[in-house]
């Protein structure tokens, strides 16, 4: 049986995807910063963006958890095989997605940098006893590189659900209008 996503676990899906993509253009563009604690506009909202990020997968949780389903499906139509692998690959995300601004905080704390949501509230330093500035500066990119491999091998299995094994893997992920477009295309 195939257990279909409500609209509100797909908008939270799709607003992560949003956001993640958005942080990451932005640390693209935001200037390097060589140890001076002014932060630009770039970088005050990759800080922020970064925080959003947690807390829109902390309500997407919370939304798990009252809507009684499991924070990941557990009935697909993959087989009994890949199924953990994919649900491992969902936690994976999740967990990177969350590690990754607490690692960014810790390491603008470490750097003397103010961090505060969109101007709205200031947060306090946040530190990590016993891991350096350049340690934390590491972790931080290597994890970014870490989360960029995973969603290439997650859109791939997306697509290659659907254009492969023909299955509705990517469509039941879709919203409800664009869905029955491309069940019909694939019929
Ligand atoms: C999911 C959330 C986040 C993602 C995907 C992300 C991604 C990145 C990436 C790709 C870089 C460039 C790394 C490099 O140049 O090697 C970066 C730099 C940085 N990020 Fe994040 N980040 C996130 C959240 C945060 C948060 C919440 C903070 C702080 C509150 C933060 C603080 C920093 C700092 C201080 C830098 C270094 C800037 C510099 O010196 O050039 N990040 N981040
Ligand atoms: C930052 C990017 C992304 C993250 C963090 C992410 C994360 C996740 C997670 C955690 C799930 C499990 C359901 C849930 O808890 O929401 C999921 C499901 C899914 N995602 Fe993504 N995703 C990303 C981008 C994408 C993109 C770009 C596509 C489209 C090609 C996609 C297609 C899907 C599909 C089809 C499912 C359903 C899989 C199934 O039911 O077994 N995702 N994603």
């Amino acid at each position: 049986m195939k257990e279909k996503y409500d609209p509100i676990s797909k908008m939270f899906h799709w607003l992560v995807f949003l956001l993640v993509a958005i942080e990451f253009l932005v640390a693209a563009a935001m200037p390097e910063m060589r140890g001076e604690t002014d932060v630009s506009t770039l970088t005050d909202l990759h800080f922020s963006f970064g925080l959003l990020i947690i807390g829109v997968i902390m309500l997407r949780g919370m939304w798990a958890i009252i809507h009684l389903r499991p924070f990941v499906t557990s009935k697909s139509d993959v087989s009994i095989h890949t199924e953990p692998l994919a649900n491992a690959m969902h936690y994976a995300l999740y967990i990177s997605l969350i590690a990754m601004p607490i690692l960014g905080w810790a390491w603008a704390s470490s750097r003397a940098l103010a961090v505060s949501f969109f101007g709205l509230y200031s947060f306090s330093p946040l530190i990590i006893p016993g891991i350096s500035a350049p340690q934390l500066g590491a972790m931080h990119s290597l994890l970014g590189v870490i989360i960029v491999l995973l969603v290439l091998v997650h859109v791939f299995a997306a697509l290659y659900h659907h254009y492969v094994t023909h299955d509705e893997t990517l469509i039941r992920m879709l919203p409800v209008r664009l869905a029955e477009k491309m069940k019909i295309e694939q019929k």
